[in-house]
C-alpha cells in the first residue's frame, strides 16, 4: 500500500483532489470538464478547440470512459475555475501476446500549471489514481509518457518503443520476393469507419504489447475531427488492400506534406496490416506514388520488417526513436499470469515496489506455457529487480538479460536472467500501435 496519503499532502497546501464526473456530450452540460480539458490543451501548447469541436471531444472522451482527476485550489468551483493539475485515467485492453488481453489502467492528460510545479501535485494524483486501479483489480496502469526522465520513480517501466523513419522513394521502391498479392483501392477517409476499428482490432491482437485504441483515432483517421479545420477534411487520403478473394486487409492513410517540401514528401499517418501480403502490397503502393521522392511515418514500429522486405533497406531510414508504452504492475500474480509463456521452468523473483503492491519475493512456476505465481517470503531468489524493471520485461519487449548488464537486475544464479528472457519471449515483435 502507498506510504502517503495524497489528499492530506495536498491539503497542506490548500490544495484539493477532485474527481469530475462527465454527464451528456456537451461542455453546457459538463463545463468542469471542458474548462479542465482545455486547461489539458494549454499545458501541452496546444490551442484548445471550443463550440462544436470541444462537444466531439468530450463525446469522444465519454465514448473512452474517461474519469477526470483535477487540484484545485480549496473551496473553488471546478465549473468556474482553471485546475493547477490535471490528471485523467481510462482502462482499455492491453493486448499480452497470443490474443490474450487484459484490461490495463490507461493514464493521460497530466498537466499541472508552470505555477505550481513541484510541489508534488503529479505524485499526489498518480498516488490516488492508481490506488484506484489498485482497488478495482486491474493488474497493470499503462502510459505513454511526454518526457522519459518522470515516471521510473512512480514504478512504469518501458516496455517497448516506436521510431520515425523516412524512405526514400524516388523511382519507386522495389521489394525482395514476388509481386504482392491481391489488390489496393483508394477510398475517401470516412469510408474507415468501422472498418478502420475491425482491421485494428485484427493487428492490435497480432501485436502483443499494443493498446487498444482511444475513440480519437476514428475521426482523426476518417478525417472528421473538427478541430482541424472544421471537419471539412485536411487532405487526408487513404488506401485499402484487398486479397484475392476481395476482404478487407489492410490499411493506410496519409498527407501530402506540400509543394514547399523538399523532397516531395507523403506522410504516413495509420499504416494497418493483418497480413504479410497486406504489408507488402500498402509499401509497394506507397512507393509508386506519382511526384513523390520520401515517405515518412512518425510511429513505425522498430522491428526491422520494412528493411527485410525492401531490396536496398538503406532506402529506409531512422531519424527518431522513442519510448513508448511504459507499464506498471499492480497485481504481480494476476499479470504474470494473464499471459502465454513461451518457455517452461520455475524461478523465484524478488521484486522492491517503493508504493508497496508489487513488492515480496515471489515463485513462478511455468508449465505448459501458464504460470501459477504464489508469495515466497523468506526464499532464495534466482533474481532481484525494481517494479520498472519487471513492468520492462514482463510482455517481452525489453531483455532482462540486458537489464542486468546494465545492473538493474541482479542474477543471485547464473543464468537466471537469459532464462527469464526465454520464458518471456514473445512469437511476434512487441510493440504498441497506439499512443494516448
Ligand atoms: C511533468 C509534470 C506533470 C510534473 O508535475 P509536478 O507536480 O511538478 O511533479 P511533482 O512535484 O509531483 O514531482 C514528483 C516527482 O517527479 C519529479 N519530476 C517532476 N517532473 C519531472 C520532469 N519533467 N522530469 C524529471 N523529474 C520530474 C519531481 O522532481 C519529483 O521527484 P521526487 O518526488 O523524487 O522529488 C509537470 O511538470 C508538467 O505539467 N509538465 C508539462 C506537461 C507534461 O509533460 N506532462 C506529462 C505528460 S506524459
Amino acid at each position: 500500500m502507498p506510504h502517503t496519503d495524497p489528499q492530506a499532502a495536498l491539503a497542506e497546501r490548500g490544495l484539493v483532489l477532485r474527481q469530475l464526473t462527465q454527464s451528456g456530450d456537451s461542455a453546457a452540460e459538463n463545463p468542469a470538464v471542458a474548462r479542465q480539458y482545455r486547461t489539458v490543451e494549454r499545458g501541452f501548447y496546444e490551442e484548445p478547440p471550443t463550440g462544436e469541436a470541444l462537444d466531439q471531444w468530450l463525446g469522444l472522451s465519454r465514448e473512452d470512459g474517461r474519469r477526470f482527476l483535477g487540484v484545485y485550489p480549496q473551496g473553488t468551483d471546478p465549473a468556474q475555475t482553471d485546475p493547477v493539475g490535471t490528471f485523467v485515467d481510462f482502462v482499455k485492453g492491453l493486448h499480452v501476446g497470443g490474443g490474450r488481453e487484459v484490461p490495463a489502467w490507461l493514464i493521460s492528460n497530466v498537466t499541472v500549471s508552470p505555477t505550481h510545479r513541484r510541489r508534488g501535485i503529479l505524485r499526489a494524483m498518480m498516488g490516488a489514481s492508481i490506488q484506484t486501479a489498485a482497488d478495482r483489480g486491474h493488474p497493470v496502469a499503462a502510459l505513454t509518457a511526454s518526457e522519459g526522465g518522470i515516471y521510473s520513480r512512480f514504478g512504469f517501466g518501458v516496455a517497448n518503443s516506436f521510431r520515425s523513419i523516412e524512405v526514400d522513394v524516388a523511382g519507386g521502391l522495389p521489394l525482395r520476393g514476388p509481386a504482392p498479392t491481391g489488390s489496393v483501392r483508394l477510398v475517401e477517409p470516412r469510408e474507415l469507419e468501422g472498418l478502420g476499428e475491425e482491421l485494428f482490432r485484427r493487428a492490435y491482437l497480432q501485436t502483443p504489447g499494443s493498446v487498444e485504441r482511444t475513440a480519437s483515432y476514428r475521426v482523426e483517421e476518417t478525417d472528421t475531427n473538427l478541430h482541424r479545420n472544421g471537419g471539412k477534411g485536411t487532405g487526408l487520403y487513404a488506401a485499402v488492400h484487398h486479397d484475392d478473394g476481395g476482404r478487407p486487409r489492410g490499411f493506410v492513410t496519409y498527407r501530402f506534406a506540400g509543394w514547399d517540401k523538399k523532397p516531395q514528401t507523403m506522410e504516413v499517418q495509420s499504416f494497418i496490416t493483418t497480413t504479410a501480403q497486406s504489408h507488402r502490397a500498402l509499401w509497394q503502393f506507397l512507393g509508386s506514388l506519382d511526384l513523390i521522392d520520401r515517405v515518412t511515418w512518425q510511429a513505425a514500429p522498430d522491428d526491422g520488417l520494412l528493411e527485410a522486405m525492401v531490396v536496398d533497406r538503406r532506402r529506409v531510414r531512422t531519424t527518431f526513436t522513442q519510448d513508448r508504452l511504459w507499464l506498471r504492475v499492480l497485481d504481480l500474480p494476476t499479470a504474470l499470469s494473464a499471459r502465454l509463456w513461451s518457455q517452461d521452468g520455475a524461478l523465484i523473483l524478488k521484486v522492491s515496489d517503493s508504493m508497496g503492491w508489487a513488492e515480496g519475493i515471489w515463485r513462478v512456476d511455468v508449465v505448459g506455457g501458464e504460470a501459477a505465481v504464489a508469495p515466497a517470503a523468506g526464499a532464495d531468489p534466482d533474481l532481484s529487480m525494481d517494479v520498472a524493471e519487471l513492468g520492462s520485461v514482463w510482455l517481452g519487449g525489453i531483455s532482462p538479460e540486458v537489464l542486468r548488464q546494465a545492473a538493474l537486475v541482479t542474477e543471485h544464479h547464473s543464468g537466471a536472467a537469459a532464462q527469464l528472457g526465454r520464458m518471456l519471449a514473445q512469437d511476434r515483435p512487441v510493440h504498441c500501435m497506439t499512443g494516448f
